[in-house]
């Protein structure tokens, strides 16, 4: 069995989206909020604006976590930033900007907060976003004291794209049910960690991925009981929305 130190160097409860619960999904107030609440790691996702700028979004279109509508890849990172991302959580959010990358990165080097940063392609979209996040993310951490961030997607491509311009940062590779070939294609994508869907792991594959010395990591866990059966399994880490009954010093 290899070292969970060695396998997974980073805080082991993440506050998903940023906040979780506790605020409107990956904004700036939802990093502060996890932050406030004690977490010492977010994670966030990351798509292109249609000027090609990384922002924080999770989903394709506007509709659900913003005042507008239609496809985040035909706005502006301008125009994204000057939509209300907020009031759809709660009004004493009103007016919460959908955040470009850069200025999440800065937030989270400014609070010492360490990032997993999902890179989350649009359709079609995914070399040139895993090409433009990585950049981004090497530019906005250099010389960085602490830990490097991780890059981690769904998307083979988009973490392919990632490792030849970026090579130094670690990648985690996303998946829902871990698939039967899961080590060879975290291997030839360099990957140090597996990320699965929580619901889908068992226990045989949970100590199959760390026995092979990968880090691992689920979400997205809000059960207390849950969480603790899962590092009881091995499990490295957990992504989580219940930042107050699976607090920053849980694991
Ligand atoms: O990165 C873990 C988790 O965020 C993946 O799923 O859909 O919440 O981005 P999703
Ligand atoms: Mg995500």
């Amino acid at each position: 069995m290899s070292d969970s130190r060695s396998r997974w160097p980073w805080p082991r409860v993440i506050a998903h989206r940023g906040g979780g619960r506790f605020a409107p999904e990956n904004t700036l107030a939802a990093i502060r909020r996890g932050h406030a609440m004690g977490f010492r790691a977010v994670e966030f996702d990351v798509m292109l604006a249609a000027d090609l700028v990384p922002v924080l979004i999770h989903d394709e279109t506007l509709e659900r976590t913003t005042n507008s509508r239609g496809r985040v890849a035909e706005h502006s990172s301008a125009a994204l930033a000057a939509l209300d991302a907020g009031s759809w959580f709660g009004a004493a959010f009103s007016g919460e900007p959908v955040p470009t990358f850069a200025d999440a990165a800065r937030l989270c080097r400014a609070l010492g907060l360490w990032a997993n940063i999902e890179i989350k392609p649009a359709t079609g979209q995914d070399i040139e976003t895993g090409q433009r996040t990585a950049l981004l993310t090497a530019d906005l951490w250099k010389n960085a004291p602490g830990p490097l961030p991780l890059l981690s997607s769904f998307s083979a491509p988009a973490l392919a794209a990632a490792r030849d311009l970026a090579p130094q940062f670690p990648r985690g590779l996303l998946v829902d049910a871990a698939p039967a070939d899961w080590q060879s294609r975290a291997s030839a994508l360099g990957c140090a960690s597996l990320h699965c869907n929580q619901a889908k792991l068992d226990e045989a594959t949970a100590r199959e991925v760390v026995a092979a010395g990968y880090g691992l990591a689920t979400y997205t866990v809000n059960d207390p009981a849950i969480a603790r059966r899962l590092l009881d399994w091995g499990v490295d880490a957990v992504f989580t929305d219940r930042l107050d009954l699976i607090g920053a010093n849980f694991a």
